[in-house]
């Protein structure tokens, strides 16, 4: 039986809360698909600060080097940003993370499930439509990881890339776009940003080795208000890390909430780290009211991209929309008789366990 080493970082605020669930539904998977996991459970941001007085102890680091993927929670929250900037939960521990495993590819899902396009905030003319869209946004370089200063009167981020950061990540994106609708949108501000020209260069180079996408460049206003007109136009996004980070939440608003939507982040070797696009929603924690689907579909974009399972990650996804018909929401997507996370979890859980027997 294949061994799967996962080192789980739940991390602060809901982070242990939806964390439970995805672990519940795996290891549902697990009996069903015959693998076995072996967790290694750590702290990480907040949480390890208050343990060890850092964010990403090396014991930490360690689990994560000695494991096949990460699944990772989220970071952060009121608690910790009276810190000094370097030594906060996102920068200390998660950008770290991203930057020491040289996790370039960011690939973040978003659409409708067929039947509950209601709920999205979207008009029912918009969501007729229908949305399928895969974001793909580089991840360790850009003004995340640019030269920044602070003096008194001033402060100052960069925005550097080099040819291959933008390369090697637009490739994963036509790559996608080849098995999918044919059609990737680069998004930049080339008509302000020199970083912004180059990304448009490089990308509409590798274009050319792709001829059976198509590719189309748009400036990231014209697209954060194109996403909200009509999302069905979009098949794969390019972006750098910056514009992915913003337009990825303005695509899981259109989807319905920050709840649903999940993200890989991988290297050249396929080593990864899942975790939910959103953050550690401090203002919901500890209530059992945060929605795990995000961190669920999480596992299951690493049962797919870090070990090859297609089989036990389709089946998560049709675990999470036999919950959706099946009315088991939290309260971000429902204001009547919303579920806890708990429940949802149970749900996905007991399809996988019930009714994905009855395919075998
Ligand atoms: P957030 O994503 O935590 O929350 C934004 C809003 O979305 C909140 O109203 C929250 O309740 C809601 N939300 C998010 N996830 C939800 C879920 N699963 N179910 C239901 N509602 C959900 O963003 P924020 O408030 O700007 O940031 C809070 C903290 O999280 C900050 O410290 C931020 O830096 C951190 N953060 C961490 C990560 C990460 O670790 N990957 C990602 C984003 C933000
Ligand atoms: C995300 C988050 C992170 C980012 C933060 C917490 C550093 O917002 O994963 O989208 O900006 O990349
Ligand atoms: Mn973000």
């Amino acid at each position: 039986m294949s061994i799967y080493k996962i080192a789980v970082l739940a991390g602060d605020g809901i982070g242990p809360e939806v964390m439970a669930e995805a672990i519940k539904v795996l290891d549902a998977c697990a009996q069903r698909f015959h693998f076995q996991p072996q967790y290694q459970a750590v702290k990480v941001g907040g949480a390890a600060i208050d343990a060890y007085g850092e964010a990403l102890p090396a014991a930490t680091l360690q689990a994560c080097e000695q494991s096949d993927a990460i699944l990772f929670g989220s970071v952060g929250g009121p608690k910790w940003t009276h810190l000094p900037a370097a030594q906060q939960p996102e920068r200390a521990a998660l950008l770290k993370l991203r930057q020491h495993f040289d996790l370039f590819c960011n690939i973040r899902p978003a659409r409708w499930y067929a039947g509950f396009e209601h709920l999205s905030p979207l008009k029912p003319q918009t969501t007729a439509k229908g949305m399928d869209i895969v974001c793909f946004r580089e991840l360790t370089s850009g003004i995340y990881f640019g030269a920044k200063e602070r003096s008194e009167q001033s402060a100052s981020d960069t925005q550097t890339y080099q040819r291959d950061e933008i390369r090697r990540i637009a490739i994963k994106a036509f790559q996608t776009a080849v098995h999918r609708r044919g059609k990737v949108t680069s998004i930049d501000k080339a008509n302000v940003m020199a970083s912004g020209v180059l990304w448009r260069e490089v990308v509409s180079e590798v274009a050319q080795q792709f001829p059976q996408v198509q590719l189309e460049h748009m400036y990231v206003d014209n697209a954060a208000m194109q996403l909200i007109r009509d999302p069905s136009q979009f098949d794969v996004l390019l972006c750098d890390n910056l514009f992915g980070d913003i337009l990825s939440d303005e695509l899981a608003a259109i989807a319905g909430s920050l709840g649903l939507l999940p993200s890989a982040s991988i290297n050249a070797s396929r080593f990864g780290l899942y975790e939910p696009a959103g953050g550690s929603a401090p203002d919901i924690a500890g209530q059992g009211s945060a929605n795990p689907i995000a961190q669920i579909l999480s596992a299951a974009l690493m049962l797919r991209y870090s070990f090859a399972n297609e089989a036990a990650a389709c089946a998560i996804e049709t675990g999470v929309t036999h919950a959706l018909k099946q009315q088991q929401v939290t309260a971000d997507l429902t204001s009547t008789n919303p579920v806890s996370t708990a429940r949802v979890g149970d749900a996905v859980a007991q399809f996988i366990t019930e009714e994905v027997a009855a395919w075998a």
